[in-house]
């Protein structure tokens, strides 16, 4: 039976950081406030020349190097992302060719804050069904891009950065289980309401910005996030001791607390890394896996849940051998 493991990871922050003070000067809000209602105390922001497939080759080729492979050897690139570069072609078609690979399937997935889940899920059936041997699976975002900087309810929260990591076949499992859902009837509770095909010009006239019904989306995603560590335990009968580490899509430290109380992991288990990134979409699960499996916290052998929730609504979660 082939499995699909993670034999590397990398991710990328730009440069430069908002502060929670910086964004006193901005809007009506205060560190105090941001620090006790959502744990953030930073976040980075893309430089003007900067894009999100930058963001995503540079978290690309620190995976590559983790897994000790180069481009050529990928032959399936996957990039989770809202906040592409152009409509098209994909961020995953600019990243390929920028990693000078050609031929084999490159596309994006779009599932807003939970697409790397979903990403991670799709790259896992290419490789067990044999498909593809060797998958780099991205998540990055620039989504300062589509934030009202005057809307204190949003602006505060979200960042910019990127996470990638490869996957490879292998006859040890790699990735236990992967559990995804959707439900379009949440469509209007956090979205960018323009786009393409409906209201073009308020993306020409860069007016196309996130609205979110804030507590709604909170109370959401704990409930959403708990009940997938359930459904992801039962599926593999396990329990949460079975566990090392739970990764939640970092999104506001409250509510990872809160998933982490529900599901009853101490918080030694659960890994926080939105306080000085922020809230970075697709990006927010490779960011925490990296930063956490660089720090030595993260490592072989361990077993780790990771889960995402976003826009749609959709959400899933990754059970994961490294
Ligand atoms: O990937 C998923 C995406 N999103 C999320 O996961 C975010 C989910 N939601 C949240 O993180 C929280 O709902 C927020 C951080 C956005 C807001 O926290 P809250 O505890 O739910 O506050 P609230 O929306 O109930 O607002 C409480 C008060 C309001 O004032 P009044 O009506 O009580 O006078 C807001 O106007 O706080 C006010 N407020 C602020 N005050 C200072 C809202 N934003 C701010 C702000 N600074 N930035």
């Amino acid at each position: 039976m082939i499995h699909a493991r993670l034999t590397g990871s990398g991710s990328y922050l730009p440069e430069k950081v908002l502060t929670n003070h910086d964004l006193e000067a901005m809007v009506d809000t205060s560190h105090e406030w941001i620090m006790a209602r959502t744990g953030i105390a930073e976040r980075r922001i893309a430089a003007e020349n900067e894009f999100t497939c930058d963001l995503a080759e540079r978290a690309s080729r620190e995976a590559l190097t983790a897994a000790g492979i180069g481009p050529a050897d990928i032959d399936l690139v996957v990039v989770a992302t809202t906040t592409a570069d152009q409509v098209f072609p994909s961020t995953a078609c600019l990243l390929q060719e920028r990693l000078g690979i050609s031929g084999s399937p490159a596309f994006d997935v779009q599932a807003v804050c939970a697409g790397f889940i979903f990403a991670m899920d799709i790259a896992n059936r290419f490789i067990r069904t044999g498909g593809a041997r060797r998958a780099l699976v991205v998540g990055a975002e620039t989504f300062s891009r589509i934030i009202d900087w005057t809307d204190r309810g949003t602006c505060i929260l979200f960042g910019d950065g990127g996470g990638a990591v490869v996957l490879e076949a292998d006859e040890t499992p790699g990735i236990l289980s992967t559990h995804l859902h959707s439900d379009g009837r949440y469509k209007d509770l956090l979205c960018v309401p323009t786009g393409v095909s409906r209201n073009y010009e308020a993306v020409q006239s860069g007016s196309a910005f996130t609205t979110m019904a804030g507590s709604e989306v909170f109370r959401w995603a704990v409930t959403a996030m708990s009940d997938l560590v359930a459904e992801t335990l039962a599926a593999n009968d396990m329990t949460k001791d079975d566990v090392d580490w739970l990764i939640p899509h970092q999104a506001n430290v409250r509510i990872i607390n809160a998933v982490g109380r529900r599901a009853g992991f101490p918080s030694d288990k659960v890994i926080v890394t939105v306080d000085h990134h922020g809230n970075t979409s697709a990006a927010s699960v490779p960011l925490a896996l990296d930063e956490s499996i660089r720090a030595g916290k993260i490592r072989t052998g361990d077993t780790v849940l990771m889960e995402g929730f976003g826009g749609g609504f959709t959400w899933g979660s990754v059970l994961l051998k490294l």
